[in-house]
């Protein structure tokens, strides 16, 4: 259940699509520590987030489809990836993905 902020807003909607349903979540900046435990909280895709946001299981990737100005990649980031062989930019881990003000209107697609 989600209460929101302590004003009582969920300032911040995106949409997920997994498995060809687009899930509409609404969240807060700082409710979650990154995209990924909003994501495996609210919808839990079986085997997605494993290392919990440890950067080092490749099972949260996301394409982003609309949206967000990704932040920079860190090296944990472009290590795993490049592991998985990932080249396609709009394709992040969403544990390295903060939750904040950017993230409203965001579109992405557990890949
Ligand atoms: S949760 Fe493991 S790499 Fe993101």
């Amino acid at each position: 259940m989600n209460f929101g902020n302590s004003h009582g807003l969920n300032n911040i909607s995106l949409t997920v699509i997994w498995d060809g349903i687009s899930y509409e979540l609404q969240t807060f900046p700082n409710e979650y520590r990154s995209l990924m435990m909003l994501i495996f909280d609210r919808i839990g895709p079986e085997e997605f987030g494993v290392c919990l946001g440890m950067g080092k299981c490749g099972t949260c990737l996301v394409e982003v489809i609309q949206g967000h100005t990704l932040t920079d990649f860190d090296r944990n980031e472009n290590t795993t990836l490049a592991k998985h062989g990932v080249n396609n930019l709009n394709i992040r881990m969403a544990c390295q993905l903060l939750i904040d003000e950017q993230c409203n209107g965001m579109i992405v697609k557990i890949v």
